[in-house]
């Protein structure tokens, strides 16, 4: 997981700054080595190919975050039995063909701190291991034999594809307002969160007060988090992320610092918006330029605070649950979402 640059904890024996993956990390260490045998095992295929290319993108880590969060939903619910372990690989499995079709998509290099499954392999591979992903993820779900947690993941992965069609819509359109925005990070990205944090109460069988809050929760981190990695991808340093940053403006994807800086520009302004997002015809220094225009206007500061209204929410969420180790590791965990950067 590349834990050495991307360790946020201080050394010095203090408690982190501002919100850590760690307690969160600590408290489903166990459970999280059984999901991975689990994504290990249901990887494998007599077609070399798929494990060969799912290996490249599963060894390269990631957070784990999403089957974390069912981890510790579980926890928080008080559940027993397994069925949550296969149930987060399932949840893995599923963010990681979104991911392999996303970078098709964006034509994104850089995935994890590697080279992406389709600079390596090519699209057309990258797109047909991503369906065998989200297949298997299907076959868990039936092997679990919960209708709930089948609506529940197919709603999901129903809605992150209309979010990526959505955004594919929006993709080159400077008309593309914050609803608009809003919608698509809600669906791509904030679903599968909700869905993640709501089969903890579904498997512990708790009562629909606690799916509701777990749901909400989960959709209120997501949003979060996918307002983050959209300030992220015009201010991080790639290293410290692993993936390529600057390709939504390349690419004309319109993300929330785009669409204020772009309402708040001059005429002049807006010009050059659109000859870089919608003509595609960007120039050396462009992006710098973009950089310069949303900090003129404080645009990446009000995307974050955007971030931190959501966080505050799914802070008001957890309210119903009982102050516990595993709630406090999921406060820590949204606090990580808004100032990480990685
Ligand atoms: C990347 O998600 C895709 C987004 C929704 C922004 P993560 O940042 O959770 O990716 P990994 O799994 O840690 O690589
Ligand atoms: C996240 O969108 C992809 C999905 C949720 C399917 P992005 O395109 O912004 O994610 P990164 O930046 O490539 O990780
Ligand atoms: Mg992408
Ligand atoms: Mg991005």
């Amino acid at each position: 997981m590349q834990a050495d640059r991307r360790d946020q904890s201080r050394t010095d024996g203090k408690p982190p700054l501002a919100g850590s993956l760690e307690p969160l990390q600590g408290l489903v260490a166990d459970d999280l080595t059984r999901v991975n045998r689990i994504i290990l095992d249901k990887m494998q295929s007599p077609v070399a190919l798929i494990p060969q290319l799912a290996g490249h993108i599963v060894a390269a880590g990631g957070k784990r975050l999403r089957p974390m969060l069912t981890l510790a939903a579980a926890r928080l619910c008080g559940a027993r039995g397994e069925r949550h372990y296969a149930l987060a690989a399932c949840v893995e499995f599923i963010h990681t063909a979104t991911l392999l079709h996303d970078d098709v998509v964006d034509d994104s290099h850089l995935r994890r701190g590697l080279e992406t499954a389709n600079a390596v392999w090519g699209n057309k591979a990258s797109v047909l291991v991503g369906d065998f992903l989200f297949s298997r993820a299907f076959q868990l779900m039936v092997a679990d034999g919960s209708l709930a947690v089948l609506k529940l993941l197919s709603d999901a992965s129903a809605t992150i594809a209309e979010g990526e069609v959505h955004q594919l819509m929006t993709a080159n359109d400077t008309a593309t307002d914050e609803q608009a925005y809003l919608e698509v990070i809600e669906a791509k990205t904030a679903a599968l969160f909700s869905a993640a944090c709501e089969i903890g109460a579904v498997v512990a069988d708790r009562p629909d007060s606690e799916q509701l809050a777990l749901r909400s929760f989960g959709l209120n981190f997501g949003n979060a988090f996918q307002l983050v990695d959209d300030i992220l991808d015009y201010s991080a340093e790639q290293l410290a992320l692993g993936k390529s940053i600057g390709d939504d403006f390349r690419e004309g994807k319109i993300t929330l610092p785009l669409v204020l800086a772009f309402a708040r520009g001059s005429e002049d302004e807006k010009s050059f918006w659109r000859r870089c997002v919608e003509d595609l015809e960007q120039r050396d220094g462009d992006l710098e330029q973009a950089l310069a225009l949303m900090q003129r206007h404080g645009a990446l500061e009000d995307s974050k605070q955007r971030a931190r209204d959501y966080a505050e929410r799914a802070r008001l969420d957890l309210g119903i649950f009982p102050d516990n180790a595993a709630k406090q590791a999921l406060l820590q965990a949204i606090d990580f979402c808004v100032e990480r950067l990685y």
